[in-house]
């Protein structure tokens, strides 16, 4: 069966693709490249044995779109991680963000509401909660208002899969609330590669101790946390991987509830930021270098899932522990660093 994983060259959009394979399953890839490299493709060639297609494409381009699905009529399942995701960005430039990620939902839904059948996995994000008010999150905890368009680009993304699957029944679709997604495949031959100077956590973390970055800044220790620092549950990328694997598996075996659901990915557990970085430190036996900062703007106090209706309905449980993803997190970045 072919499915197409939008932005499969990306960190996450990647390690989906291993999976997909793993199971059986033929690939097409589009991506852009804009922030990721075909040379990933060698990488999944050389974990899974198999190059999947690549079709490198702008998805905004919508004539070219239309003219993928006619090429490519046999796609059952479209998995879509490609929009862009800095936050900080996401407010210089909205319209970009708009385009990136509505314009291009937009387009694959309207070519999939055509299809007598079809399957369709979002990317959605654990910033739809905002602060929730209640810890561990549910799924029925209320959207809040978006902090940033990048965060709006997600809320407006469910709403206009909702509002397509009550008029096209024959589009089964489920959105993913990823929590903070780390690490990287234990063959180290793929794994997260940001642009520039890293926004998120962990790549910070490692770069600061290959010595790329001077020091790590903890942002904020007077939050009414255990220790003082903001509490987020980081998620290995490959249990999130294979999320997307079983969710999609649901779809095609007509096994989901409803033809639009919702499900929250993580691990269920929070931890800190110091947490992170001693974990780090203990599993790669270096110290690294931080200090306290100020807060940063926007940061939630706490954010961890509750995951009991992924186990259940889904059968899916993390398995991978936040030192197993530290440690890989770790090998990747002496690799990417050749040292
Ligand atoms: C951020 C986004 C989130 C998005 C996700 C995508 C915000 C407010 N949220 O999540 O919407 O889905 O990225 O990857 O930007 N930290 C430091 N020092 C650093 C970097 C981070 O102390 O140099 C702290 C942050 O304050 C936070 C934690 O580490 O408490 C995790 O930060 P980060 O990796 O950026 O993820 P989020 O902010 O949770």
């Amino acid at each position: 069966m072919k499915i197409l994983v939008t932005g499969g060259l990306g960190f996450i959009g990647s390690h989906t693709v291993i999976e997909l394979q793993n199971e059986g399953y033929e690939v097409v890839i589009i991506d852009n490249c804009s922030n990721s490299s075909e040379d990933v493709l060698v990488g999944i060639e050389n974990i899974t044995g198999k190059a999947p297609i690549f079709e490198k494409m702008d998805l905004r381009d919508r004539s070219k779109v239309t003219n993928f699905f006619k090429k490519h009529s046999d796609i059952v399942g479209v998995i879509h991680f490609a929009a862009s995701k800095a936050v900080g960005e996401s407010v210089q430039i909205p319209l970009t963000y708009y385009e990136n990620n509505i314009g291009t939902l937009v387009y694959l839904l309207q070519e999939l509401q055509e299809k007598t059948e079809a399957s369709f996995i979002f990317s959605s994000s654990c910033t739809v909660y905002g602060q929730a008010d209640e810890l561990p999150i549910t799924e029925a905890a209320p959207v809040k208002p978006a902090e940033s368009p990048y965060g709006n680009t997600k809320q407006i993304g469910e709403e206009i899969i909702r509002d397509t699957c009550k008029i096209a029944p024959q589009l089964k679709a489920i959105a993913l609330r990823y929590f903070n997604p780390i690490g990287a495949h234990e063959s180290v031959e793929i794994g997260e590669l940001p642009l520039g100077v890293p926004q998120n956590l962990v790549p910070f973390i490692t770069q600061t101790a290959i010595g790329l970055r001077e020091k790590l800044s903890v942002f904020g220790d007077d939050y009414p946390t255990t220790d003082g620092t903001c509490v987020r549950d980081y998620i290995h990328v490959v249990d999130l991987a294979k999320a997307h694997v079983i969710a999609l598996n649901r779809l095609i075996k007509n096994q989901n509830k409803s033809n639009y659901e919702v499900f929250n990915i993580g691990t269920g557990t929070g931890s800190s930021v110091l947490e992170v970085i001693q974990s780090f430190e203990r599993v790669s036996g270096e110290k690294l270098n931080y200090a306290i900062a100020p807060r940063r703007e926007g940061d939630v106090t706490a954010a961890f899932a509750d995951t009991t209706l992924a186990n259940n309905e889904l059968g899916w449980k993390a398995e991978l522990t936040l030192d197993n993803a530290m440690s890989s997190a770790w090998k990747w970045e002496q690799k990417v660093r050749n040292t």
